[in-house]
């Protein structure tokens, strides 16, 4: 077999072997086939697709690349989210201790914030004390004990993936779809969790700007997940605006207790219970309804808040944090509404960006964090303002941040006279 004529072939529309498909994977992740061939493939893939048998193939020999986590000990209780990335989507810290209350079992590992989408390690790093490595015996130990366990990427999982999204990153040849399915469900198989939902973000702050793009990628995910033996739904949800109103690591942990709590209802609070609500109909084979009783019991009754404190503490982090006051940060910054009327839009990803200049998040791989740094949006899409009026706050340690956070959150925002038709929070449900 020839790496050549493997571009060939799809160059020209033709549908890869399983047999073909392996040999490429294998050679790319041993250094035999090299980037420059890699990356003609993934154009090549970029403007034909793939076909299903082809997706679910690249998928399974992705996942097989490197390590596997053998979660059959748990037998059919495992189950895992994954969120194709936002702006404010905490929902993990929320969704976990409620699913764990009910029985589930999440042996999770997540990614950390890139670019203007946060990441759950970096919010969980923010709890004083809280582990985000562990030895794998000790972390299914724990979801065994507690019932969850969030950890960063460890291992030698899905290598393929790491080696080929940094490729993709480079060369323009991220946003295909078939090329995002295999990524992300390679991941999600090699992670060994029997359900999974997917919430599969659409608007200004997604990957996927548009509904039938979203619908499209969700619809392949769950088909690939299916073939491979998975139990597995998606959420097609919004992300046209930040999800909740706290943007930061800290500050959407606190957000994540107040839901937790009871504290606090909205659009985040209804995200998370749709999400619950898809994992327990997996886990427990019951109707729409009688899960959402479930999930709404949990949170109502305080047991979902008290899984989040003993997961917590588990691993290491100070319980009692959590009930405390945020830290102060050196500069707290209303920013003033500069005109009278309504939200019209808002550019998520920009406000992300603006979170990022504060110290929230990092530009580049290795760059620190200021986990007090973020911003918490009064109003969002929709709302009627008035000039003077507090639209948001920015906290930041940097003094220099606070004009350009200021004026890129101010870009982010689009006024107008009348309040604009109302987007859906969750467009669809695909089983
Ligand atoms: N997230 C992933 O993990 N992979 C992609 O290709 C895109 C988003």
């Amino acid at each position: 077999m020839r790496m050549y004529d493997i571009i060939l072939k799809k160059r020209d529309g033709g549908e890869l072997t399983r047999q073909e498909i392996a040999y490429f994977i294998s050679g790319y992740v041993s250094g035999e086939i090299p980037d420059y061939q890699a990356s003609a493939l993934c154009m090549a893939i970029y403007y034909q697709g793939m076909s299903e048998a082809e997706t679910v193939a690249l998928t399974d020999c992705m996942a097989h690349s490197g390590d596997t986590v053998d979660l059959s000990r748990f037998g059919s209780l495992t189950v895992d989210k994954h969120s194709t990335g936002g702006v404010g989507d905490k929902t993990t810290l929320i969704v976990a201790p409620i699913v764990a209350s009910l029985g589930g079992k999440l042996a999770k590992m997540s990614g950390r914030g890139l670019g203007h989408t946060g990441g759950t390690v970096d919010k969980l790093e923010s709890i004083p004390g809280y582990r985000v490595t562990m030895e794998r015996e000790e972390f299914l130990q724990q979801v065994e004990d507690v019932g969850v366990a969030v950890i960063g990427q460890s291992g030698n999982l899905t290598p393929a993936d790491k080696k080929l999204y940094a490729l993709r990153d480079v060369t323009a040849t991220v946003d295909s779809i078939p090329l995002i399915t295999s990524s992300i469900m390679s991941k999600k198989l090699a992670a060994g969790s029997h359900n999974i939902v997917l919430d599969v973000k659409v608007g200004s702050g997604a990957f996927m700007k548009t509904l039938g793009d979203a619908r499209t990628l969700a619809r392949n995910m769950v088909e690939i997940g299916k073939a491979c033996g998975r139990n597995i739904a998606a959420l097609i949800t919004d992300m046209s605006r930040p999800l909740g109103h706290a943007i930061g690591n800290e500050l959407e942990v606190r957000e994540a207790v107040e839901i937790l709590r009871g504290m606090k209802k909205g659009d985040l609070y209804e995200v998370c219970v749709a999400l619950a609500t898809e994992m327990i109909i997996l886990l427990k084979n019951i109707s729409q309804e009688e899960a959402e009783t479930l999930v709404v019991g949990a949170i109502e009754s305080g047991a979902a808040f008290e899984k989040m404190k003993e997961w917590v503490s588990a691993q290491g982090g100070d319980a009692l944090w959590l009930e405390k006051a945020p830290a102060k940060p050196a500069h707290i910054v209303p920013i003033i509404s500069p005109v009278d009327g309504y939200i019209t839009a808002m550019d998520t990803a920009a406000i992300g960006s603006a979170a990022v200049i504060l110290g929230a998040g990092r530009s580049k791989k290795d760059d620190p964090i200021d986990y007090s740094a973020g911003i918490t949006a009064a109003v969002k899409t929709g709302d009627r303002v008035e000039k003077g009026m507090t639209l948001g706050t920015l906290y930041t340690n940097e003094e220099a941040a606070i004009q350009p956070a200021t004026e890129r959150y101010l870009s982010a925002l689009s006024f107008g006279e009348n309040p604009p038709e109302s987007n859906k929070l969750i467009y669809e449900i695909i089983r």
